[in-house]
């Protein structure tokens, strides 16, 4: 981007009073090396302060399923600021939300409200470990759980088990990754072997049961039922962390979609209608274990804000009524084949995984990516070029730093979109290849 522009002029001024000009540190876009500054968006387009025009792929990095400036979403957050937003109260559109999402999501008899997905994962290990009175945790190689300290970690256990592992930021409080196990995705034989090993020890098993942060990778049937099984055999808490793929392929999430229902589960992300609100729930009894009625703490001065719970609960009724995933399937079907086409025309080597409404872009490869370590062998350099080009193109990409990256469409895209995204992508991958 020319360095006249207003969206590099204002993220150079915001960087005089907002530490690295960004309230979120991966918001910085590394394909183009400063954060993008958007002044407007409607359904599948976003504005920049330009006023140059996108089609939105990274959909507010996955809190936007339905569209920009959705209009029931905003009809409901008026209504609910018209009753003057009673906040730090409950109200009658609380109970509404949490049956809407016990009626949906398999999992959920009970559901508590909370910010943001990293507070739904915290909370979740938290309960897990007051339930069962264990401290270790599995988790799996690259999935991604937000950002407290005890998630906070990786190594790559290059095929085998439980790498010495190193906190992904500084500040992480010492001794925490010894109530880790880690355990490559989609390997059901060393999963075993840590069942094995630490069974008796583990207080839950955690993971993105379809592992999008890696773009789009899904689990084997074999994987997944080897999970579910050690972890009953075990009495270890399986928690799905659906904060990305909850309401992406279907209303009941991920674990609808594998027929594999978990103990408990975090919402996140599209549950909120682009709002900040996020869920975490499961079994009765273990909800119990949760103050007032038991002993475990999960509180919050903003926990369940009525804006929020109000654009929730348009937006959960949205995906809830007929017609919404034939949409977001129509939209799959055209996307992503045009893509892989866009790649035979220009003899680029890649792969398109997707599933419902995200997707992955993995250059350079051609086999099926199956875990982390696969999805570590994509052409990082190729596809930092290619978002840069999409970006000049008018198509919004964005790059997270590190592994492959996640990319979706909302619901506002129709099949003349798709097309106009396809004619701009034509152009960007001329111009990567050149
Ligand atoms: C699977 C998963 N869990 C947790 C989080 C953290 O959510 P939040 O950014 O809302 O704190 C994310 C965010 O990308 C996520 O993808």
């Amino acid at each position: 981007m020319q360095h006249d522009s207003k969206v590099v002029q204002q993220y150079q001024r915001a960087r005089e009073f907002l530490a690295g000009g960004v309230s979120s540190s991966t918001r910085l876009n590394q394909a183009v090396g400063h954060a993008m500054l958007f002044a407007k968006a409607d359904g599948c387009r976003v504005w920049d302060l330009d006023g140059r025009d996108y089609f939105d792929l990274c959909c507010s990095h996955g809190a936007t399923l339905l569209g920009h400036g959705d209009a029931r979403v905003r009809a409901a957050v008026e209504s609910a600021l018209d009753c003057g937003a009673p906040c730090s109260y409950e109200s009658e559109i609380h109970a509404e939300l949490a049956q809407e999402l016990c009626e949906s999501v398999p999992c959920l008899d009970l559901v508590r409200f909370t910010g943001s997905g990293t507070e739904a994962t915290m909370h979740c290990l938290r309960l897990a470990r007051a339930y069962t009175g264990r401290q270790k945790f599995i988790r799996f190689e690259g999935n991604f759980h937000g950002y407290h300290d005890q998630v906070m970690f990786s190594g790559e256990t290059l095929g085998g088990l439980c790498p010495t592992l190193k906190p992904i930021s500084a500040g992480v409080a010492a001794g925490l990754s010894e109530h880790i196990v880690q355990v490559p995705y989609n390997n059901p034989e060393l999963l075993e072997l840590a069942f094995q090993r630490w069974g008796d020890q583990l207080a839950a098993a955690i993971c993105e049961p379809v592992y999008y942060n890696a773009g789009c990778i899904l689990p084997s049937p074999e994987f997944m039922a080897t999970l579910r099984r050690c972890t009953e055999r075990a009495g270890t808490l399986l928690i799905f962390d659906e904060v990305l793929s909850a309401f992406r392929m279907g209303p009941g999430g991920a674990q609808e979609y594998l027929r594999v229902t978990p103990d408990l589960c975090t919402l996140g992300k599209a549950v909120g209608g682009s709002f900040p609100l996020s869920v975490f729930g499961g079994r009765r009894e273990i909800m119990n274990r949760l103050m007032p009625t038991g002993d475990c703490q999960h509180s919050g001065t903003y926990n369940g804000h009525p804006v929020m719970v109000a654009a929730a609960l348009a937006a959960v009724r949205t995906y809830r009524a007929a017609g919404f995933y034939e949409h977001i399937r129509e939209i799959a079907a055209t996307l992503f084949p045009g893509i892989r086409e866009l790649f035979k025309k220009h003899k680029v080597v890649g792969r398109v995984q997707g599933l419902g409404a995200r997707f992955g872009i993995y250059f350079g490869v051609t086999d099926e990516v199956r875990n982390y370590q696969d999805a570590q062998q994509h052409d990082r350099a190729k596809m930092l070029r290619f978002i840069a080009a999409a970006i000049q193109h008018g198509v919004y990409f964005h790059d997270y730093g590190g592994a492959a990256c996640h990319h979706g469409f909302c619901a506002a895209m129709t099949q003349t979109d798709v097309a106009a995204v396809l004619q701009r992508l034509d152009l960007a991958l001329a111009q990567t290849n050149a």
